[in-house]
């Protein structure tokens, strides 16, 4: 996957698409920090991801719940940061471990709390665009 990198999505299947490439690309223990507003398409880029990596179950935004924990191919970790106020919610649910675990982590809104964030993170916004989604990434160093 080359970064920095940019991609069309004209309709929700290929959100999901890209979701698609991006797990094929990175390792397990990734880590991704899902940007941009409400219904931008974070939680389809999620959907795609998880399916390609063999999760048959549903995949939903973990708002309310704050964290979904998916055994696929490689374990993965799918968090909502949406409805935290501070960082250390986010630490109260067991942040650092995770990070520590080893398994593949994506979370939307991750940008609300960007200091959490590891070394090597892929940040990837999601704007609307009419009826379409372009989305922007960068690896940070
Ligand atoms: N090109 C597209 N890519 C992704 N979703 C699209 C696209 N066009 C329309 N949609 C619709 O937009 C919505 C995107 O919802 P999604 O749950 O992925 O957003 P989200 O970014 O996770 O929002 P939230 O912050 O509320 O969790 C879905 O209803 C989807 O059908
Ligand atoms: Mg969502």
């Amino acid at each position: 996957m080359q970064t920095p990198g940019e991609a069309v999505c004209a309709t929700p299947g290929e959100t999901q698409a890209l979701g698609a490439r991006f797990a094929a690309a990175l390792e397990e223990g990734a880590v991704l920090s899902l940007e941009g507003t409400l219904g931008a398409g974070k939680t389809q880029f999620v959907k795609g991801f998880a399916a390609a990596l063999g999760h048959e179950g549903e995949v939903s935004s973990p708002t309310f719940t704050l964290v979904h924990e998916y055994a696929a191919r490689v374990a993965m970790v799918h968090f909502d940061w949406y409805r935290l106020e501070e960082a250390a919610d986010v630490i109260g649910l067991g942040w650092d471990d995770y990070l520590a675990g080893g398994e593949t982590l994506l979370v939307e809104w991750g940008d609300k709390f960007p200091e959490l964030l590891p070394p090597g993170v892929w940040r990837l916004r999601f704007e609307i665009e009419g009826e379409g989604r372009v989305v922007k990434w960068e690896r940070t160093a």
